[in-house]
């Protein structure tokens, strides 16, 4: 986790990297800091607390420099306090390094250093770095040199920034941690993840494993681990600057729920035709002989991965969704056949890459299906399919679920496609796609979601209950709820609930029931279940579904193909849980504890 930015070459580099801090908050924001190198050495403004707070303790005197690397904190060692906070330093204070990741063998560098005299002002793993920068510098004079031999001294994974004070280039360094440097005009960049400087620039090269380099105002040299130099390719991202801007938006996360019609117009765009039904996915013949699928993700894109293989199974591929923390320890046997697809918006979730390492050693073939080009995932995998939802900043994923169905609804057709055809079962669904981002659009002008909010925001409880996709939709439903709101709320499959659920109902626990158009009279038993208990009824259904009056409140959605019906209601899931948090004043685009990126297992 934790966030990382530098920029060499600007005249006023200390509040840009400010504003590209702002743009990586979501991968983590309990403390920030900045260094920056300016006519008089290097000076560091740390502290616990916001990037805004930072930020405010600078504006009267924000030191001026052509050079700065900034961080913000997801604490993984020590508590979030100013000490903690990044940069740190070394004993004379010329050298300051921030850090994505987890030095694993700190404390034996660290009992090393304090033995030969070094003192330690902080409880983090990052510390040692400079300290141990410090002394090779003394042994070598030369501060590439002892960049790379304190990296030689690590165990674990990392990406470093790293300034002196007598420097004029930025040391950084990959292993593990996403890092991708910015291409200026007479400035570059290097950060966690564009956004950072998507303001400035949209040509990026993406470092690899073992990758160290040194970016100067001019240019930037790269190296791989045995020091051989390394030609990395430029790219260029299609993602805009104001993408990475509210726009006026009260939250990014309500930005991102609004902009989930373009983002799966994008998800679609030269993907699918309907007349003939055909997908072209680019992949070609490279996945012919796959026989089944293993999709492994975390939080939304696991949801998004049980919806995706509920899809998959019943048009004919065989797949299931797991946990991807769970998969290692309860992977079947990789069979020839088998292909495991990550399913994850950044591509650097530690757990999902961890599963796909595993499947990989076992034999399977691998994709990435991720909004990030040039992410970890991508790069690994022996195949990626990207989502195309562009930049998603709101911690709290929201447009990237929808992009993340209509894509693997895509990989149905092309499976089929490569098999035995698509028949006409999936060609009605596939045919039914491109008028989702229109009627997202619907539920977005027309939702009641704040009002039902305002009336049930103060409940006890909230349940989410559906079956078939709507399954998957409860429990997005309910963590969607439960991580901006931190009120109670969970989601069950609508049949299992009197199997146990059941006795935690009452008339102060909300049931928000989801339709699809499938198996709707028993999704309806289950709520006069609930009703009788007292428990009031929201129910997520088209006119196609007669509710009646066994529902008090009603989020109704446009009628498309029952597969889809689902995504649908999900849009007014996320509305609900947004506008309830809203009402309870929480910090929606950052909730507290979590992290968009969760870059540790
Ligand atoms: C974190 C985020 C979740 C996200 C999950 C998986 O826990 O807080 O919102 O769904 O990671 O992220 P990924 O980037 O792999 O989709």
């Amino acid at each position: 986790m934790c966030g990382i930015i530098g920029l060499v070459g600007h005249d006023d580099a200390v509040p840009a990297v400010l504003d590209g801090l702002g743009n990586l908050e979501y991968r983590g924001y309990d403390s920030a800091g900045v260094a920056m190198r300016n006519g008089h050495g290097l000076e560091v403004a740390k502290r616990a607390g916001e990037i805004s707070d930072l930020a405010a303790d600078l504006t009267d005197a924000l030191p001026e420099g052509e050079l700065c690397i900034g961080h913000t904190r997801w604490s993984t060692h020590g508590a979030p306090t100013d000490a903690n906070a990044h940069p740190h330093t070394d004993c004379t204070g010329k050298i300051a390094v921030v850090h994505n990741g987890i030095v694993e063998n700190h404390a034996e560098l660290r009992r090393g250093l304090e033995t030969r005299g070094h003192e330690f002002d902080s409880d983090t793993d990052t510390e040692v770095i400079p300290h141990l920068v410090e002394e090779h510098l003394e042994e070598t004079g030369d501060v590439g040199a002892a960049f790379r031999r304190t990296l030689a001294e690590l165990e674990g994974s990392y990406a470093i920034a790293m300034v002196v004070a007598d420097g004029s280039s930025i040391h950084v360094a990959r292993q593990g941690s996403p890092l991708v440097i910015g291409l200026g005009d007479g400035r570059s960049f290097v950060a966690s993840d564009v956004p950072a400087f998507l303001e400035h620039t949209d040509r990026v090269i993406y470092l690899e494993d073992g990758d160290v380099a040194e970016i100067s105002a001019g240019g930037y040299r790269i190296a791989t681990a045995d020091g051989e130099p390394a030609d990395r390719p430029v790219r260029t991202v299609d993602w805009a600057p104001e993408d990475a801007r509210k726009e006026g938006y009260d939250h990014y996360m309500l930005k991102e729920i609004n902009e989930q019609p373009d983002a799966i117009r994008r998800t679609l765009h030269g993907r699918l035709s309907t007349d003939p039904v055909e997908v072209d996915l680019d992949l070609d013949d490279r996945l012919d002989g796959v026989e089944r699928v293993h999709l492994v993700a975390c939080g939304t894109s696991y949801h998004a991965s049980l919806y995706g293989a509920h899809l998959l199974s019943r048009y004919g591929t065989d797949a299931g969704a797991w946990l991807a923390s769970e998969y290692p320890g309860r992977m079947p046997t990789i069979e020839e056949g088998t292909l495991v697809v990550g399913v994850t918006q950044s591509g650097e979730t530690a757990d999902t890459l961890s599963a796909l390492r595993h499947a990989a050693d076992s034999g399977a073939r691998t994709m990435a299906v991720t909004n990030v080009l040039g992410s970890t995932a991508a790069r690994e995998c022996d195949e990626a399919l990207f989502i195309r939802a562009g930049p998603e900043i709101g911690v709290a994923a929201s447009k990237t679920f929808s992009s993340q169905v209509v894509t693997l609804t895509l990989l149905a057709g092309h499976f089929a496609a490569r098999t035995g055809g698509i028949g006409p079962e999936l060609a009605e669904l596939l045919t039914a796609l491109p008028a989702l981002p229109g009627q997202v659009e619907t539920v977005l002008a027309g939702t009641p979601a704040e009002g039902i909010a305002r009336r049930y925001h103060d409940q006890r409880a909230h349940f989410f209950i559906g079956r078939g996709t709507a399954h998957p939709v409860a429990l997005e439903g309910a963590l969607k709820f439960k991580e901006i709101s931190y009120e109670h709320a969970e989601g069950f499959p609508a049949g299992e609930l009197k199997h146990g659920p059941l006795a935690l109902v009452t008339e102060e626990t909300p049931v928000v029931a989801i339709f699809t158009g499938r198996d709707d009279e028993k999704t309806l038993g289950n709520v006069r279940e609930v009703r009788a208990r007292g428990a009031p009824v929201i129910a997520v259904a088209s006119e196609r579904t007669s509710v009646g009056a066994e529902a008090d409140e009603i989020l109704s959605v446009p009628e498309t193909h029952p597969d889809l019906q689902g995504l649908l209601a999900n849009v007014q899931l996320q509305l609900l849980a947004y506008h309830v948090s809203d009402l309870l004043d929480r910090a929606i685009d950052k909730p507290r504890h979590l992290a968009k990126s969760v870059t540790v297992e």
